[in-house]
């Protein structure tokens, strides 16, 4: 890594993360099959990078519902704070084998015990769409500078992370883009205008093909015996795409950037 002339870590080529189901039969978590999508998807080079032209100076960053750090660790300046707030263990994992890595808070928003920071960060968490008046309420409270809210914009299923492989009449989500429902949620004073929409590709490198689909069947509460399971599998594969031995799966997302900028 190296840092940039406003002191951003500019991440460096890596070698290919390894696929996320590389190892065990131990049930697949969402959030470690959504942050390994992320690692091999376009979405920090696009959210982050946008970010990055729209917030030259991040200063103390705290991100809210972290996750995998791969947005944080992109947008963090170096010799500043960086505070990842995260209830997923299996998250937190990930963001302690981050190096340099963040402070670790293990809690939810509602009530982690942290310090104000210049930037408070909120990247597709539920909170902006299930609860944004009073999570907003709780940004601004930490925030010094600005806070920052990457929120859903596509015209499709935002709930499942694969849910965009599948047909409508399977998922059954609600399609509204996410930008509209956090609009809808905040009184006009409120609401900040759209910075800036990013289209990504949430992309999936599988190396066990008939385990995802189970996966996917059981979050669709479909039973064992279902007989729609291989047809599932099927719809899978005619949309996975080889590559080294292993098979890609990609959804196209697309992510609004609000900030509310307080000085
Ligand atoms: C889809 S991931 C997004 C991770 C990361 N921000 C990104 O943009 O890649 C959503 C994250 O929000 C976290 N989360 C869920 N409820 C939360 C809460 N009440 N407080 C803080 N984080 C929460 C989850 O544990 C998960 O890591």
């Amino acid at each position: 890594m190296k840092s940039s002339r406003h002191g951003h870590v500019v991440s460096l080529p890596r070698p290919a993360p390894p696929p996320f189901d590389a190892v065990g039969a131990s049930p697949i978590d969402p959030l470690a099959l959504y942050a390994g999508g992320i690692d091999t998807s376009d979405y920090v080079a696009g959210v982050g990078g946008a970010l990055r032209r729209l917030i030259p100076s991040v200063g103390d960053l705290l991100d809210l519902g972290a996750g995998g750090g791969q947005l944080g660790a992109a947008l963090r300046q170096q010799g500043r704070r960086w505070t990842a707030v995260e209830p997923s263990a299996s998250m937190r994992d990930r963001l302690a084998r981050l190096d340099p890595a963040p402070e670790i808070v293990a809690a939810g928003w509602e009530n982690a015990s942290v310090a104000p920071a210049d930037t408070v960060l909120a990247a597709n968490m539920p909170a902006p769409l299930t609860e944004p008046a009073s999570f907003l309420a709780r940004c601004r409270n930490l925030a010094r500078r600005r806070v920052v809210w990457v929120v859903p914009a596509q015209n499709g299923p935002r709930g499942l992370c694969l849910a965009g492989c599948l047909p409508r009449e399977w998922h059954g989500e609600d399609e509204t883009p996410g930008v509209d429902i956090v609009m809808a949620g905040l009184a006009p004073a409120d609401r900040t205008p759209v910075t800036a929409e990013i289209g990504w590709t949430f992309s999936l490198i599988v190396s066990d093909l008939p385990r995802l689909a189970a996966y996917l069947a059981g979050r669709l509460g479909w039973p064992e015996a279902d007989p729609r399971r291989p047809v599932l599998f099927n719809h899978l594969a005619a949309q996975a795409r080889p590559e080294q031995g292993v098979l890609r799966l990609s959804v196209p997302r697309r992510s609004a950037i609000l900030i509310w900028s307080l000085t």
